[in-house]
Formats: structure tokens, C-alpha cells, sequence
């Protein structure tokens, strides 16, 4: 996305379908509990794991929806979903172990596995079966050194949403094996087919199997405040805990105090959540069919988050506005220079035959971008 900014630095008009964040602003009221909490000065550190009454709010809205089993002692408060996994990586994984990792993944995690000492098992997903992750795939590809998985749903950068019937299997399978599954749900609010189903139901059955990662990022639009969380059993939550409490501490208190608002005010919350999703949902009804109508495009349409993840490698081996393509990032680069359309190449993801369009922007960027691609593609 470098030559993306490169490129709109020079003054060309860049349609770009890169963002990895919600188009909207943080809602009114959130942004309100926040500068109420300046202004009682609430500006000193708080528990490192977070404020009693955050962790509290996270449990209380797990045990409403899916009957789970958690309390505050067993949530820790996190920067972003992003510092929930790195640190259940940390507590988990050491060298020596094995981590499966679903194809295609979301960019961090094998370099958060890497990071852990541990090594990351690709888990291909078959063609055709629309990037959906299975029990079977899991068990295909698990190796002697396994210890844990990590599944994301609704995915990066698929938009693929899992069957709830896999999620169970998943887990039972993982169970039995002794894994830690690392269940990423960073998107479960944006789900336009069917409704997300959090391993959060299967937590009562198998409480030392199952961590939830979340976040407040995407779901309240909050992304630059960074407060996000993990959901698990209390011993690997109090490890994590030590573990943001010697690295970071707490996160930013004023954002803690917005976050608790964002959760505990669902009469003010609901409405604004509902908005975005209906407003990503009429976005997806208008650039899945658009882009499967390209030539050598087709796009399965993502169950949930805010990507599109079509396979043009019908592309490959010829030249687009006179550049060469051989693969997803030279796709991606042939389309910024020939019609200034920024995508982000499969090769990111481990999916070489795709590129990632993001519709966390306007009908009109999409539509002007979705004109430009049917241009480059025709050249
Ligand atoms: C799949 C996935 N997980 C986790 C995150 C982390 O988001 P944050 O750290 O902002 O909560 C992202 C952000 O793009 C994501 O796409």
C-alpha cells in the first residue's frame, strides 16, 4: 500500500480497495465516554489486565449470548485483537511446537507463531469448498509437534464464514489431541449470510480448549484507539496477563472508559453496529456480482467482514497495459500503474491465485474502481 500512498502523493485520483478498517467514524457516544473519562481524570494506570468493570462487561456479553462460562477473572483486556493473539502465542507456543494455521491466513499469524519460537503447519482449504475451513482439513495436515490451531471466521481475507457443525468438530477434534484452538472472531459482528457462531457456546464443554481473541476495532469502527481482548481459562489468562503486564500494561485508561460504554450501552451501540453492517451488506450486493462479471475474474461472496477475495489468475502469463503478470502481486501492480487501482496481492495471505479488495469504502469508490478494473481487464 506504499505505492498506493507513493502514487496519491504525486496527485492521481487512486481508488483504493486496501483498507483493513471500517470507512466510519467511531460513534458519537463512544467517543463522548472518552472524553468524560479525561475530563474525571481517569488518566493513571489501571490493572494491567484491565478495569474490573471492562473485563466484566466483555464476560457479562459472552455469558448473554452463547452461555458462556466466563467472569472477569477470565478476560484480560488487550491492544486490539492483534495483542490478544501475539500473547496467546507467547503462552502457548514455545520451539519445538507445531501450529496449524489455516490457508489463506490473516497477515500476523505465522509471523506472531515465528515470533513465539514455534513453527507454523499450513492448512490448505480445498478448491471449491469456498475457503470454508474443515474438521477434516485440521486433521489432514496436523503433524506429532501440534499444540494448537488458529481460526478465523469470519476470515481475512476471505470474508469465509465456518459452519458452526466444523467449529464443533474442530474443537472436539482439538480436544481430543490436547490443542489450544486460538479462535479469532475479530469481524463477528459483520456477518451477512446465516449468524456468526462463537466457539464462546462450546466454552462450558471444553473450557481448556478454547480462546476467544476480539476486539472493539471493527465493530465500533475504534481501530487507532486499540482495545481489543481474550476469553479463556483462567490460568492462560493470568499468564497472559503477566505477560501484557511486563510488556505494555494497561491499555490507554480513556480508551478502557469508551470501550465500557461501547459495551454497556446497547440501546446507543445496536443502532450504530446494525448501520454499518447493512451499509457493507448493500456494498457487497453491488461488487460481488460486478466483479464476477469481469473477464477471468470469479468471486465467491464472502459470508462476512468487509473483502472480496477473487481468483484472477486467469490473468497470469499475459500483459495488462503493458505490463508483465506472472503472479498476485504483479496483477496488483499492473492494475495501480495502468488504472491507479489499489488491491492487495493474494501472495500476503499465502494465496497466490487471488488478490483482496476491501469495500470499507464509498458505493462510489466502489464503483468507480470496480469501472477501472472492467478497463485494465479489457486491455
Ligand atoms: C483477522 C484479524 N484479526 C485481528 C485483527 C486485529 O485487529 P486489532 O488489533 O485492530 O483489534 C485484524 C485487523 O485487521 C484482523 O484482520
Amino acid at each position: 500500500m506504499k505505492a498506493a500512498a507513493a502514487l496519491r502523493a504525486t496527485g492521481i485520483d487512486v481508488v483504493d480497495f486496501g483498507p483493513g478498517e471500517p470507512d466510519f467514524p467511531t460513534p458519537a457516544f463512544v467517543k463522548h465516554a472518552a472524553i468524560d473519562a479525561i475530563e474525571s481524570d481517569l488518566t493513571k494506570y489501571t490493572d494491567a489486565s484491565g478495569t474490573p468493570e471492562l473485563r466484566e462487561a466483555i464476560a457479562a456479553q459472552y455469558r448473554a449470548e452463547w452461555d458462556a462460562p466466563y467472569t472477569a477473572a477470565e478476560v484480560v483486556v488487550t491492544a486490539g485483537g492483534k495483542q490478544a493473539l501475539h500473547t496467546a502465542c507467547l503462552a502457548l507456543f514455545e520451539e519445538g511446537d507445531d501450529v496449524l494455521v489455516p490457508v489463506p491466513y490473516w497477515v500476523s499469524f505465522p509471523e506472531m507463531v515465528t515470533l513465539a519460537g514455534a513453527r507454523s503447519v499450513f492448512v490448505p482449504i480445498p478448491a471449491g469448498a469456498g475457503f470454508r475451513l474443515s474438521a477434516a482439513d485440521v486433521a489432514r495436515a496436523a503433524t506429532p509437534a501440534t499444540r494448537g490451531l488458529i481460526v478465523n471466521t469470519p476470515n481475512n481475507p476471505t470474508g469465509a464464514v465456518m459452519e458452526p457443525s466444523e467449529i464443533e468438530a474442530v474443537v472436539r477434534l482439538a480436544a481430543s489431541r490436547g490443542w489450544t484452538v486460538l479462535f479469532d472472531e475479530c469481524y463477528d459482528r459483520f456477518v451477512f449470510e446465516g449468524r456468526h457462531f462463537s466457539a464462546a457456546a462450546l466454552a462450558r464443554e471444553f473450557p481448556e480448549t478454547i480462546l476467544l481473541a476480539g476486539t472493539l476495532s471493527k465493530t465500533y469502527a475504534m481501530t487507532g484507539w486499540r482495545v481489543g481482548f481474550a476469553l479463556g481459562p483462567k490460568a492462560l489468562i493470568d499468564l497472559m496477563g503477566r505477560v501484557v503486564g511486563h510488556a505494555t500494561s494497561n491499555v490507554c485508561s480513556i480508551t478502557q472508559q469508551a470501550a465500557l460504554a461501547a459495551l454497556t450501552r446497547p440501546d446507543e451501540a445496536r443502532p450504530a453496529v446494525e448501520g454499518m453492517l447493512a451499509e457493507y451488506a448493500r456494498r457487497r450486493e453491488f461488487l460481488i456480482p460486478a466483479l464476477n462479471a469481469l473477464p477471468g475474474v470469479t468471486c465467491t461472496a464472502p459470508g462476512g467482514a468487509f473483502y472480496a477475495f477473487p481468483d484472477v489468475s486467469a490473468h497470469y502469463g499475459r500483459k495488462i497495459g503493458g505490463h508483465a503478470v506472472t503472479g498476485s502481486q504483479s496483477f496488483a501492480k499492473a492494475l495501480l500503474e495502468t488504472v491507479a487501482v489499489a488491491v492487495t496481492p493474494g501472495l500476503a495471505f499465502g494465496e497466490d491465485r487471488c488478490v483482496r479488495i476491501s469495500f470499507a469504502t464509498s458505493r462510489a469508490r466502489i464503483e468507480e474502481g470496480v469501472a477501472r478494473l472492467a478497463r485494465a481487464l479489457a486491455l
